[in-house]
């Protein structure tokens, strides 16, 4: 799929505009947010917000409070709404954020307008969200989890990319077999997560490899970016080195650093920008 990025993007200055991040970084409420965003994703979530200005910004996947904060640190004037089943997750609320448990899918998305944004970090299908997005009239749309095709547990913008599809090993089980680790995992989810039984449809699941899904993000996205890396760690999160057939990557934006810089950063090079999964920016076609 042919990478477009769009004006807005072009035209900005990624380099002051990072120095201008760090300041933003400084006063996180949140300073451990392992399990959450870091700085080398947070970057790109706070310049989007902040240079498209939507009225509405939904951030799907609150768990600490961090990346919701960080939305009204680019907007103050505008609408957050920031989803989570896991209530127990979060914890900071802040002025003029609204916290729903319910899944993105179920609120009610009437009369919103064209420049609102969202934010997935949820992990969840991205297929689907791509589809939800496109009937509630969504059209700028963040995917924070957007695995390569040998990583991450969800069907990511990225796989569908590949038509590598997602765990497919488990499709081609015998149903008997897959319905019954179905009920195991589904029974552990529910012990341990307390969920109510309608969250099931969200769970992961697996979807064998095709073009069908590419074919239908060709057809529905006008734009397909992945933001570059700030700075890339010697090898990937994983410990793999960065080979371009499991792991294409544009080049970081700062490719030259010295040691001492690295070292002075705390973790804001040093160890945060190990955690990049390729954070994405689309947009839905008008129809
Ligand atoms: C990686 S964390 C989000 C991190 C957060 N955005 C941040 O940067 O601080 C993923 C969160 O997604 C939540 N989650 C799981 N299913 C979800 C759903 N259907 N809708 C919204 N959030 C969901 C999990 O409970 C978890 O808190």
């Amino acid at each position: 799929m042919e990478i477009k990025f769009p004006k807005w993007f072009e035209e900005l200055n990624l380099v002051n505009l990072l120095e201008e991040f760090r300041t933003i970084y400084e006063k996180r409420p949140i300073k451990n947010n392992n399990g959450g965003m870091l700085s080398t994703h947070m970057f790109y979530v706070w310049v989007t917000a902040k240079t498209l200005k939507p009225k509405l910004i939904v951030d799907s996947g609150t768990y600490k409070g961090q990346s919701a904060w960080l939305l009204k640190e680019a907007c103050p004037n505008s609408k957050i709404i920031s989803f989570d089943p896991q209530k127990k997750f979060r914890e900071i609320s802040c002025e003029g954020i609204f916290y729903e448990s319910c899944d993105f899918s179920q609120y009610d998305w009437s009369g919103i307008t064209n420049d609102s944004l969202v934010l997935f970090d949820d992990h969840q299908n991205a297929y689907n969200r791509l589809q939800q997005c496109k009937w509630f009239g969504f059209k700028n749309i963040i995917f924070e989890d957007n695995y390569p095709i040998t990583q991450g547990d969800c069907y990511s913008i990225k796989k569908i990319i590949s038509c590598s599809g997602f765990r497919s090993e488990f499709l081609q089980e015998n149903s008997k077999f897959r319905n019954y680790i179905k009920k195991i995992f589904n029974s552990f989810y529910k012990k341990f997560t307390k969920l109510p039984s309608q969250m099931e449809q969200f769970q992961e699941i697996a979807v064998k490899p095709n073009k069908q899904d590419k074919f239908f993000l060709e057809n529905n996205l006008d734009i397909y970016f992945e933001f570059p890396p700030i700075y890339k760690a010697p090898t990937t999160r994983w410990g793999d080195p960065w080979d371009e057939e499991n792991y294409p990557t544009l080049n970081p934006l700062i490719e030259e650093i010295s040691d001492e810089e690295v070292n002075s950063s705390n973790d804001f090079y040093k160890n945060e920008c190990k955690s990049y999964t390729w954070i994405c920016f689309a947009r839905i076609k008008n129809s």
